[in-house]
């Protein structure tokens, strides 16, 4: 096969964990016979920094002719702290978000069996957590106009907005994801206070009976909160509007024990994107400690929900529970023992896929 990979390294840590992640791209294709053509793109505040712009329409055009995109992460904290800086790397992303049409945001929550003991949470908790969280990723509170300031500054406002199209689009598609799993899908929303949860509440009553053999149940989101901490095995699939995705995907990342370890994948409309969810740790950037295996698992996404290639993308993760099991690991996770660097380990994955049958 052939597989035309667009890579957006980004910012911060961005760069060093992509260096990895393409380097056990390189050697999975290698092994399976995959073509691969590896187009860069820029994106975030180095976006902002070459053309004045988060998400240069170079960039876009790049995305819309590849197959699939391998984003890192963008932000800076120079932006962070000027509430009045004009363009922000987030820009980028967000736009990028929308011209791709990346709607579904697919969050999966695992846990790895050597780092039971690094999750806040007790062990008979987490121990077999298994879900996914799907998140609304081009709509409400991100995206709504009007937002902005009345004239005197002193009054702020945000629109959440929904269409019957938009919430029909991403419940289907977590019905599919239902389906393939355990057949169970749980829907967030804040039905009780909110307009737009109440339509998707209808719109998920409505859609309900075209899948009889998944079942569907409802949660408030304050709800939802406390039993992703309090009982995180009761999730299969879990699918929520944007800005309540946003929050309980960072709660329930905690429960894997790093934050380092969890991929995504955004679909929808044109060319799928898969990225860690960790952001840039502006901190550890430049250093070569950061936790590559996010990245490198986002990789295994793109192989599996990009090109259906399971068989790829189990490979790839058999090497990263192995490097774990090796203790061959990013400081995040070494809990005492020795840390190795990120390309140490990006390394060691890269030497188990080319070596193993
Ligand atoms: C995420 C991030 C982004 C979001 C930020 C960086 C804009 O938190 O992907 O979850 O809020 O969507
Ligand atoms: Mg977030």
């Amino acid at each position: 096969m052939e597989l035309k990979i667009a890579v957006l390294a980004g910012d911060g840590i961005g760069p060093e964990i992509m260096e990895q992640a393409l380097a056990v791209t390189k050697a999975v294709c290698a092994k399976k016979g995959h073509t691969l053509s590896l187009k860069e793109g820029i994106v975030g505040a180095c976006g902002i920094d070459a053309t004045g712009d988060p998400y240069p329409e170079a960039t876009h055009n790049l995305c819309m002719e590849s197959d699939a995109v391998l984003f890192g992460a963008i932000g800076d904290p120079k932006y962070d702290n000027d509430p009045n800086a004009k363009v922000r790397p987030e820009q980028g992303l967000l736009r990028m978000r929308k011209q791709l049409g990346l709607y579904g945001n697919i969050r999966p929550v695992m846990t790895f069996p050597s780092l039971i003991h690094k999750s806040p949470l007790r062990a008979d908790l987490v121990e077999g957590a298994d879900f996914v969280c799907i998140r609304e990723l081009t709509g409400g509170m991100y995206f709504g106009q009007p937002q902005g300031r009345s004239e005197d500054g002193n009054t702020a406002y945000d629109t959440c907005i929904y269409t019957r199209e938009e919430v029909e689009r991403i419940l289907h598609l977590a019905y599919k994801f239902a389906g393939q799993r355990r057949k169970k899908l749980t829907v967030v929303d804040k039905a009780n206070v909110i307009a737009t949860s109440r339509l998707w509440r209808q719109i998920a009553q409505e859609i309900a009976p075209q899948y009889p053999d998944i079942e569907t149940d409802f949660l408030f989101v304050d709800n939802a909160a406390m039993r992703i901490i309090q009982w995180p095995k009761s999730f299969d699939v879990l699918v929520t509007e944007n800005l309540f995705g946003d929050i309980l995907t960072d709660e329930a990342s905690v429960i894997t024990g790093s934050l380092g370890l969890l991929p995504s994948a955004s679909m929808g409309i044109h060319t799928s994107l898969f990225e860690p969810i960790h952001g840039s740790y502006p901190q550890a950037a430049g250093k070569n400690i950061a936790n590559p295996l996010a990245m490198i698992l986002s990789v295994a996404l793109m192989f599996e929900y990009g090109f259906e290639l399971m068989e790829e993308g189990a490979m790839i993760r058999e090497a990263v529970n192995a490097s774990m099991e090796a203790g061959i690991v990013t400081e995040d996770i070494a809990d005492g023992g020795k840390a190795y660097s990120t390309s140490e380990v990006g390394e060691w994955i890269r030497e188990y896929l080319v070596h193993s049958s």
